[in-house]
Order: C-alpha cells, then sequence, then structure tokens
C-alpha cells in the first residue's frame, strides 16, 4: 500500500474567493495535516517553501497554526519550531493562492510571534525569498552564519545548499548560542530538574 493511501482526503476546495476579512487562526490538529502537507508542497517545488513529508507534519502538527475563514475553510499554515530559549524558527508559512493580500498571512505570523513571546523565546529568525513581507513584523536581514542552529537542521541536507536565494532575518537579539552542531558559540546552560529542585548546569 503506497503512503498516500494511507491519508484521508483533504476538505473540498471552493473554486470561489473565500472571504478572508474575518478569518480567525487556531492551533492545528492532526486533521490539518493533510491540508498543510498539500499546501507546504505545491510550494517547494521551486523551492519556495522546503519540502515536507506528510510523517513529519503529523509528527510536528503541535507546531503548526492554520488559518480559516468565517466559514471554517482551511486558508493556509505556519509554523513555530522551537531550538531553545535562545531562538524560535518561523516555517512554512503560505496562505492559499486565492486567499492572499486579505490579512491571513499577517495574521498566521503574528500568532507564532506571540506563541514564541508565550515559550519565552527572544530570538525568533527565518530564511525567506520576500523579505518584505518581513519587514513589516520587525524582522532585520542577517548574514547567515549567525544562526548555525538553522544550518545544521536544514541547510547542510538542502539540495540547494551551494544556490540558495534566500536570506536570513532575524526578529530579536542575534542568538549568543546554539544546540545543534559543532559550534564556536558557547552552549546554552540547561536547566535540570533534581528532587524537588531547579539547577543550572551548564551542558556539556
Ligand atoms: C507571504 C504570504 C504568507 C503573505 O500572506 P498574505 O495573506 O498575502 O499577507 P497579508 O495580506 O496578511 O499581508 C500583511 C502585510 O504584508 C504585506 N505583504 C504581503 N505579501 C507581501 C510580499 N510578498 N512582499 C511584501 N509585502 C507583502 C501586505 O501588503 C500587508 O501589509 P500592510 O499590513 O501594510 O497592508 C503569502 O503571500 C504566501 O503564501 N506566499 C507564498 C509562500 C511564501 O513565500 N511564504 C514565505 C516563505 S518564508
Amino acid at each position: 500500500m503506497s503512503n498516500s493511501s494511507l491519508m484521508p482526503v483533504s476538505e473540498s476546495t471552493s473554486s470561489s474567493r473565500p472571504r478572508v476579512g474575518g478569518a480567525t487562526v487556531r492551533k492545528a490538529k492532526l486533521p490539518d495535516a493533510v491540508n498543510i502537507f498539500e499546501l507546504v508542497n505545491s510550494l517547494s517545488g521551486d523551492g519556495t517553501l522546503l519540502r515536507r513529508s506528510y510523517a513529519e507534519i503529523c509528527e510536528n502538527v503541535r507546531d503548526f497554526t492554520v488559518a480559516e475563514s468565517e466559514s471554517g475553510v482551511f486558508l493556509g499554515c505556519g509554523a513555530l519550531h522551537l531550538y531553545g530559549p535562545h531562538l524560535a524558527e518561523v516555517r512554512s508559512i503560505v496562505v492559499k493562492p486565492e486567499a492572499k493580500g486579505q490579512g491571513a498571512g499577517g495574521k498566521l505570523l503574528r500568532a507564532l510571534l506571540d506563541e514564541a513571546e508565550d515559550q519565552g523565546v527572544t530570538s525568533v529568525c527565518l530564511f525567506t525569498r520576500i523579505p518584505d513581507f518581513f519587514f513589516h513584523f520587525g524582522f532585520r536581514v542577517v548574514d547567515r552564519t549567525v544562526l548555525p542552529d538553522k544550518i545544521y537542521k536544514d541547510c547542510q541536507t538542502c539540495p540547494r545548499l551551494y544556490a540558495c536565494d534566500e536570506v536570513a532575518m532575524v526578529r530579536g537579539p542575534v542568538p549568543k548560542v546554539a544546540v545543534l552542531g559543532p559550534s564556536k558559540f558557547p552552549a546554552p546552560e540547561l536547566v535540570k530538574l533534581q528532587a524537588g529542585s531547579l539547577t543550572s548546569t551548564p551542558a556539556k
């Protein structure tokens, strides 16, 4: 049996332009995974978004926020990946073509930034081809080498490693620590829970 035969069928899409004005955002649930999978991968062929497998989306569905119309039609999604208290990344942010330019993307991004704040994360990063959209929300362009966590997570296995046309952006301070890969950055202090008390131990 192929993987696709295990997947539920996505909700039927109306050809009429959905009314996005009252779009709402909410945390994704597992039944949203198929819509997320189809929309994200519809833009992965040309490198606009990183390809995500259905299994990966299910595994990380709690990272995702979805936007939907007043009548509950899926309009788009975005994810917040947590590296640690020093850094989170906005990933897979996308709105259906017929719903673009009506505020849903902005609502998704604001929800992800609120989530980062709720988690106490100091900096949010992303790689993009459309920095102008993210300037609206307080991101600035940085040299990608200041984000070793992102490079070790995705770039090293990316087919576009030597032909990348994305810019790195950060909102908040540039992280001074990293958790992935060998790094000249110091490891952060990990908080360990020990029999009734919280102690802070430098990471090995
Ligand atoms: C980027 C994207 C999510 C924006 O969603 P959207 O619903 O069209 O955006 P909104 O209508 O909420 O726009 C919010 C603001 O950003 C501006 N904006 C939207 N798209 C923009 C773009 N490509 N470049 C510059 N500014 C943009 C809007 O004018 C608006 O500004 P305002 O608040 O001053 O009016 C959507 O265009 C998309 O899905 N693009 C394809 C996928 C993609 O490239 N994702 C980013 C990968 S890093």
